[in-house]
C-alpha cells in the first residue's frame, strides 16, 4: 500500500539514504532548512518542505503532518553549536514533533523516531551488559554527555505518549560503509557499529510495521537479514527502551 510519509530532518546523512528507498512506493516529503537542499531532495524522489524545528512555530508541523501516515524524525545538532542548540534541536525539537502530531485533528500520523542506543537512564546499568559494553557506555557517555541527556529526556518523553502510535529505533554507532543487508536487532550489545544505508533499510521496512508500536529497538552491526532479524525482535515485542 502506497503511504503518504515525511521525514523530518530530511537532509540527514540516514534520511537522505531513506527517501531514497520509501520514494520508490510512497509519497514521500523531506523537511529541509534551507532552499540549498530541496535539489538533493527532489534527486531521491521526494518533495522538500522547508521548516525548521528551531524557527519554524508548532502548528506549521502540524500543518505538514496532516493526512501523513508516517512521521520520521531524524534530525539532530549533530553536536554543532554546543549543549544549548543539542537541547534545542535533539530535545525540544523532538517535543515540537510529538505536540504538533498530537495537534493533527482526525487520524494521527505513526512517528519513527531516531534514537540511539543506551539512551536510559544513567543510574541502572541493564542486565544483558558485558564489561565491554559497560566500558563502551562509560566512553561514549563522557565524550558526548550533553547529546546523552538530551536523546532520553526525550526519549522519556515519547514513551509517555498515548494518543498517537510512536517506534524508536535505537542504532549504536553509525559508518558511512556500504550496507550489509543483515544487523543484530533487539535487546543486544552496544557494539559493532552499523552502516547508515542499513539502518535507513531497517527505518524504511518500519514504515509497514504498525505492530511496532511502543517498541524502542535496538539496532548494531551483524549476521541476520535486516527484515528477518526486525520481524523477530517485533514479534518478541520486548521494548529495549528500558527507561
Ligand atoms: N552518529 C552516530 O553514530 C549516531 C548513532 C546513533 C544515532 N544517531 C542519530 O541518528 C540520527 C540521524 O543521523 P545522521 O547521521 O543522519 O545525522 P545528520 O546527517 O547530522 O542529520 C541530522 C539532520 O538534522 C537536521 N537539523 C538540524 N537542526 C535542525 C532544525 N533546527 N530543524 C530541522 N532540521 C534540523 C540537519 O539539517 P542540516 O542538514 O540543515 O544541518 C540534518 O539534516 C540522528 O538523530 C542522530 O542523533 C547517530
Amino acid at each position: 500500500m502506497s503511504l503518504k510519509i515525511i521525514i523530518v530532518g530530511g537532509h540527514g546523512k540516514v534520511a537522505l539514504r531513506l527517501a531514497k528507498l520509501l520514494s520508490s512506493r510512497h509519497e514521500v516529503t523531506s523537511i529541509v532548512r534551507t532552499p540549498e537542499h530541496e535539489a538533493d531532495i527532489k534527486a531521491a524522489s521526494a518533495t522538500p518542505l522547508q521548516l525548521s524545528l528551531e524557527e519554524s512555530p508548532l502548528s506549521e508541523f502540524s500543518k505538514a503532518f496532516e493526512a501523513k501516515d508516517v512521521v520520521y524524525f531524524s534530525a539532530g545538532a549533530g553536536g554543532k553549536g554546543g549543549e544549548e542548540r543539542t537541547k534545542a534541536v535533539d530535545y525540544e525539537g523532538a517535543v515540537k514533533v510529538f505536540d504538533a502530531i498530537e495537534a493533527v485533528q482526525g487520524k494521527k500520523p505513526r512517528l519513527v523516531l531516531v534514537s540511539a542506543i543506551d539512551i536510559r537512564d544513567p543510574e541502572k546499568i541493564p542486565a544483558h551488559y558485558t564489561e565491554e559494553d559497560i566500558a563502551l557506555s562509560k566512553r561514549v557517555r563522557g565524550a558526548i554527555p550533553a547529546y546523552i541527556k538530551w536523546k532520553y529526556e526525550a526519549d522519556k518523553n515519547l514513551a509517555k505518549r498515548t494518543t498517537f502510535k510512536w517506534t524508536m529505533l535505537r542504532p549504536g554507532g553509525l559508518t558511512d560503509e556500504p550496507g550489509t543487508g543483515k544487523a543484530t536487532i533487539g535487546r543486544t550489545h552496544l557494539s559493532p557499529t552499523i552502516a547508515r544505508d542499513d539502518v535507513a533499510a531497517v527505518l524504511a521496512l518500519l514504515a509497514e510495521r504498525e505492530d511496532a508500536a511502543g517498541l524502542g529497538i535496538d539496532l548494531v552491526g551483524g549476521e541476520t537479514p535486516l527484515a528477518d532479524a526486525l520481524d523477530a525482535a517485533i514479534k518478541k515485542g520486548e521494548t529495549d527502551f528500558l527507561g
